[in-house]
């Protein structure tokens, strides 16, 4: 199975990023739009694992402590790996310090399992669109320009998600495995 662990956005900034995505996908269908309801912040990915493996993972992603909501605002445009060769067009985030760390914590009791850490540094990003081949429709240019500075709302993340990705020819469908709380109690 493949999987990977996220934070869910809100219904608003879902709403928000849709009505985003309607106004440019007139102007350029070619590039793999996300579907609004798999927009997610990837916080790390698992990747192909044997089912047996699963407990194991589920174990060591409950053996997590968050005792603060990361909060989270949406705002601004971007694209990885960069403006010129552009394959990942993004929305972008200010985030608490504490998503970092969430990350790296995951990061590292996937790594005890034998998951290979992340090459990359961390980057926060909500994936809006892949171009491929690697090149920024000429139509869309002018409008993501005009919306650089655009905010998207605001997240205050209590919990985190394992999901599981299936590959399907009409795009991925994602599943919620489960949620793992912060224990905000561990700061009362
Ligand atoms: P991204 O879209 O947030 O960049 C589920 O497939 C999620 O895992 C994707 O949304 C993607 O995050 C991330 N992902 C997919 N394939 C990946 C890969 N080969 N390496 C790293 N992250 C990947």
């Amino acid at each position: 199975m493949r999987l990977f662990v996220a934070l869910e956005i809100p219904p608003t900034v879902r709403e928000n990023l849709a009505n985003f995505i309607k106004q440019l996908r007139p102007l350029a269908p070619e590039p793999r739009w996300l579907r609004p309801e798999n927009l997610h912040v990837t916080l790390k990915f698992i990747g192909e694992l044997p089912a047996e493996r699963l407990t194991a993972i589920r174990t060591a992603l409950a053996s997590i402590r968050t005792a603060q909501a990361v909060t989270i605002d949406f705002r601004g445009l971007g694209f990885f790996p960069n403006g010129k060769r552009p394959r990942v067009f993004w929305a972008g985030m200010n985030a608490s310090p504490n998503l970092k760390m969430l990350a790296a914590d995951i990061e590292h009791a996937v790594e005890k399992l034998g998951i290979p850490p992340e090459q990359r540094p961390f980057s926060p990003h909500l994936t809006l669109a892949r171009f491929e081949p690697p090149r920024l429709p000429e139509k869309l240019r002018v409008p993501i320009q005009d919306n650089a500075e655009r905010e998207f709302g605001s997240l205050a993340a209590q919990e985190f998600h394992l999901i599981e990705s299936k590959l399907k020819p009409s795009g991925a469908e994602y599943t919620t495995l489960e949620s793992f709380l912060f224990d905000m109690a561990a700061e009362a």
